[in-house]
Parts: structure tokens; C-alpha cells; sequence
């Protein structure tokens, strides 16, 4: 059965068409990934390996190749087993904390000298924004986010450090009627946070990095909010070692990816709500939704107690420092999949750590106080 998935983020998306094929004797609405789908599928610019690695050479040292670690100790161990291997992808050391640049970068590399003389625009509540700043700075041009009031003050005066202008609006309804008058009045390009072919291409990067960086995984963990980074990701990984399992995390309070792998189409949520909050994207959309359902094995959600458990763990025991969308990829390998990966060797994408520090000792020292007596370490 064909089918053609509606385009309801046509334009921000930059009018994209969608069309996949199920795999025969699939149910329209199940969902029940243990496996990769062969699916049929045709996305323009679709990722191959050689886009991608030709994508890592056009970032060059724009974006670091951040550091793969073997994540060895008790209390880990005592959590997913002694056997497990956990390599933490640790991206919270990409430039301005995130991932993020590594999209907004692909994106950008490709506007003409009148778009750059423009300039670009965004709507973000943080790492995308900080992304898109960091991103205009390098490439000589310059960039206007509009944030909601909500955004987390130390992610709007980053923004502001990096040479953004920034424009504060009460909510992202009105975000997004902002950032259309700003292409409008200012011809300004508008860069999505994560949709679209080229933002797929630069999260890719991450991916291959990855399964260069630690060979032989059996599964790589990706922490979802729109899906671009997993779409990226997991399009990577399966082309360049199919037979890793990819799965994706999202927040049970932000899971517009699972409602669309059941409902079979983009869906979004109707309100969000988690501590994870650059996991809060509202829906998800066509194109990386497209490949996230073509490359993900499987999806797991995570509560808010699993999150703060494990910005804990990763304080603790790997001394690292994360917000909670960093956290997303640990505590699904600590909660819903510790007994499928037992024993394996598992991936794991660390992928942002813009936080303030008063709101992060009160979620570790929350995370502390929730550890089951199995976790705890001294
Ligand atoms: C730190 C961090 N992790 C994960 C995500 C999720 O990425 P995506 O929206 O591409 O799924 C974001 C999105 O902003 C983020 O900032």
C-alpha cells in the first residue's frame, strides 16, 4: 500500500514530499519495531555514506569530532552488568554544548552570498538557537532567534554572548508569527531546528563518527525531540554498520515520535511535559520522520525519575555534567532496555549539556535521592 504522508509542515520543511511504502502485513496503526524495515522509501537527498562524509568534510573543524568513552565503573555496572560495554558518545563537548551546530552548519554551508548577506533566522527555546549563533558568527553573517519568555535564561544570554540577537515573545505560537515577519521584513533565511535533507546530513555526522570511533557496536542509543538528530543518526549508523540496532528515546511527557510510528504519519502532542526540555519539540515531521521509521529499531520512553536518576549516574560515575536530554540515552539503557542490551556493546549519544547550575544540582541532587539501593556506589 502506498501511501503519501501530509505535509503539514510544507513550508518550514522547505515543501517537501514524503512517500513510503509498509512492509507487507504490517498493521496501519501497530507499532511493534524489534527489527529494521527493508521499507521502500524515496526522500530527496536522501543520506548516503558518501553525503555524509563529504558533509563532515565541508563542517571541518567548524564541529569537533567529540570523544567516544569507554564508560568503566562499579556503579555503572551495577546498573546494566559487568559484561555490558557502554561507549558514551560525549557530544556535550561540541561547540556551544550541543549537537546542534552540526545541522544549523549543514544547513547554512549552502546559502548563497545574498542569503548570507541577509542573514538567518530561528525559532528556538535554546540549543538551536545557541547553534544558529555560533553558526552565523563563523560564516560571517548574522543571526535573529526568537525565543519564548520559558527559555531557560542561561541558554538566552549564551545566545546573546555568541553575537545573536535574540527577541523574547510570550510563547511559541507567536514565535513562530515572529520569525515569518522576520523573513518577510528582513529577507532573512529561516533554518529549521530539525527538519529537512541538509539538517539531517550534519546529525549524520555524529553517527558515523560514532561507529568509526567504537567499532563493532551491537546498539547505539538516540535521544529524540523533533527527530533530526535520530533521523541523522540512525540513517548513519545503519549504512555504515546495518547490523547495529538503533533505538530512540523520547520523554513519556514529549513522545510525538511514538504516536507517529503508531499513527503512521507526523503527529504532534498536545502539550509537553518533561524536565527534558530541548526534548519537547511539539510534533514531529515528514522528512525525519521518514527515515527515523525507515532506520530505528525500536522506541523506548523514559520518565522524568529516570532522567534525574541519570544526570545522577552520569555526575557521579562518569563525571559528566548534562542537561536532561543528555541524560535521555542513559536512562533508557538504565531503565526500559537494561535487559535487552545486557551484555552488549551499546552506544550511547550524550548529546547536550546546556543547563544553569542551580537547575541542575536541584535535578542530580533529586536524581541522588531516587537511586535505587542497587545503583548507589560509593
Ligand atoms: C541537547 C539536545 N538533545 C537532543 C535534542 C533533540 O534533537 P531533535 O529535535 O533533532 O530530535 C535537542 C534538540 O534541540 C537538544 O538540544
Amino acid at each position: 500500500m502506498k501511501q503519501t504522508v501530509s505535509v503539514r509542515e510544507k513550508a518550514r520543511a522547505g515543501r517537501l514530499r514524503v512517500r513510503f511504502q509498509r512492509p507487507a502485513g504490517r498493521a496501519a496503526a501497530g507499532f511493534a519495531y524489534t527489527r529494521h524495515h527493508p521499507m521502500t522509501l524515496s526522500l530527496p537527498g536522501e543520506p548516503t555514506l558518501e553525503a555524509i562524509r563529504a558533509t563532515r568534510v565541508r563542517l571541518g573543524d567548524r564541529v569537533l569530532t567529540t570523544p567516544v568513552r569507554l564508560w568503566q565503573d562499579g556503579a555503572l555496572s551495577r546498573v546494566v552488568g559487568p559484561q555490558t560495554r557502554v561507549f558514551l558518545k560525549e557530544e556535550l563537548f561540541q561547540r556551544t554544548g550541543s549537537f546542534k551546530p552540526r545541522g544549523a552548519l549543514a544547513v547554512m554551508l549552502d546559502l548563497s552570498p545574498g542569503e548570507l548577506a541577509r542573514g538567518v533566522t530561528a525559532v528556538s527555546a535554546g540549543n538551536h538557537a545557541m547553534a544558529m549563533a555560533y553558526a552565523a558568527a563563523v560564516l560571517g553573517t548574522t543571526a535573529k532567534v526568537v525565543m519564548p519568555r520559558s527559555a531557560n535564561a542561561f541558554r538566552v544570554d549564551r545566545c546573546r554572548e555568541l553575537g545573536a540577537t535574540v527577541e523574547l515573545v510570550d510563547d511559541v505560537h507567536q514565535a513562530f508569527t515572529r520569525v515569518r515577519e522576520i523573513e518577510q521584513a528582513e529577507g532573512r533565511t529561516f533554518v529549521h531546528p530539525f527538519e529537512g535533507p541538509k539538517t539531517a546530513l550534519g546529525t549524520a555526522t555524529l553517527g558515523l563518527e560514532l561507529v568509526e570511533q567504537a567499532e563493532g557496536l551491537d546498539a547505539v542509543i538516540v535521544p529524540i525531540g523533533g527527530g533530526g538528530l535520530c533521523a541523522g543518526v540512525a540513517s548513519a549508523v545503519k549504512l555504515a554498520s546495518p547490523r547495529t540496532l538503533v533505538f530512540g528515546v523520547e520523554p513519556e511527557g514529549a513522545d510525538s515520535m511514538h504516536r507517529s510510528f503508531a499513527a503512521g504519519s507526523p503527529q504532534a502532542i498536545d502539550a509537553v511535559r518533561t524536565i527534558a526540555d530541548s526534548l519537547g519539540a511539539p510534533h514531529a515531521a515528514p522528512y525525519s520522520f521518514g527515515l527515523c521509521r525507515r532506520y530505528v529499531d525500536d522506541l523506548v520512553r523514559v520518565s522524568d525519575d529516570e532522567l534525574r536518576r541519570a544526570m545522577y549516574l552520569l555526575f557521579a560515575s562518569a563525571k559528566l555534567a548534562v542537561e536532561p536530554a543528555g541524560a535521555a540515552a542513559t536512562a533508557a539503557l538504565c531503565g526500559p532496555l537494561v535487559d535487552r542490551l545486557r551484555g552488549k556493546r551499546v552506544g550511547v549519544v550524550v548529546c547536550g549539556a546546556n543547563i544553569d547550575h542551580a537547575t541542575f544540582a536541584v535535578q542530580v541532587a533529586a536524581g541522588a535521592a531516587e537511586q535505587r539501593p542497587s545503583t548507589s556506589f560509593t
